[in-house]
């Protein structure tokens, strides 16, 4: 409970017209990682924004980037998500199923960190060989698709659990939680072991981006 979370705003509830004063703000605000969530209208209802706006914005921050994918064929565009500035690349198992883990390996040849994401539907046993490949493992806390939406509670234990994993066999591996996440809910997710608190309406809701990052760190 000592250590500190990090945060992780979402760009998804950003200004897209002034995206570059976007990512540059919560940079100035005190963010750790800018969280981008890409969309394809087909592993998700709902279309974001690609590799050239990763590209784009990579020119206006020095924020690691952790890349979202909601995407089918993932290993399609990879490379150019590398390419673009992408620090982490996350993909969704629910979309790799069982090329999850040479998708972690394309990624990982390409120099970057490696994440698999798990729906709130999904069972940490889906994944847990995958751990000692991966450098992040992503819990939604929301079925993705959209911002805004409410806390799932229940997926705190598959939280818990992969904690649990990562410590007991000493992985390199930080656990991050997407979705809900609020001034409520940060501190749920924070005893439940994650390192990274994803926030997107949270944060560029709040009248103050940077006091709100700081409330949800939650420091004791
Ligand atoms: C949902 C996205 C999330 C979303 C989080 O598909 O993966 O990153 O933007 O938004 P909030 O924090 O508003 O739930
Ligand atoms: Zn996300």
């Amino acid at each position: 409970m000592t250590k500190n979370v990090k945060i992780a705003p979402s760009m998804l509830s950003a200004d897209f017209s002034k995206i570059g004063e976007e990512v540059k703000r919560i940079e100035l605000a005190g963010a750790d990682m800018a969280h981008l969530d890409v969309m394809d209208g087909v592993f998700v209802p709902n279309i974001t924004f690609g590799i050239k706006m990763v590209k784009d914005m990579r020119k206006c921050s020095s924020l690691p980037f952790d890349c979202h994918l909601m995407i089918v064929n993932p290993e399609k565009y990879v490379e150019q998500f590398a390419l673009a500035g992408a620090d982490y690349i996350t993909v969704h198992f629910e979309a790799c199923k069982e090329n999850t883990e040479s998708v972690l390996k394309q990624i990982k040849s390409l120099g970057k960190k490696a994440g698999v994401v798990i729906n709130p539907n999904t069972e940490v046993e889906n994944i847990q060989s995958l751990l000692p490949l991966c450098d992040m493992v992503l819990v939604m806390s929301v079925y993705p698709g959209f911002g805004g939406q409410k806390f799932i509670a229940e997926v705190l234990d598959k939280c818990r659990a992969i904690r649990r994993l990562i410590d007991e066999n000493g992985y390199d591996c930080i656990l991050e939680i997407d979705g809900g996440i609020n001034e409520k809910t940060a501190i749920l997710a924070k005893q439940a072991g994650c390192d990274v608190l994803v926030a997107g309406s949270a944060v560029f809701n709040a009248i103050d981006a940077g006091e709100m990052i700081e409330k949800l760190r939650c420091k004791e």
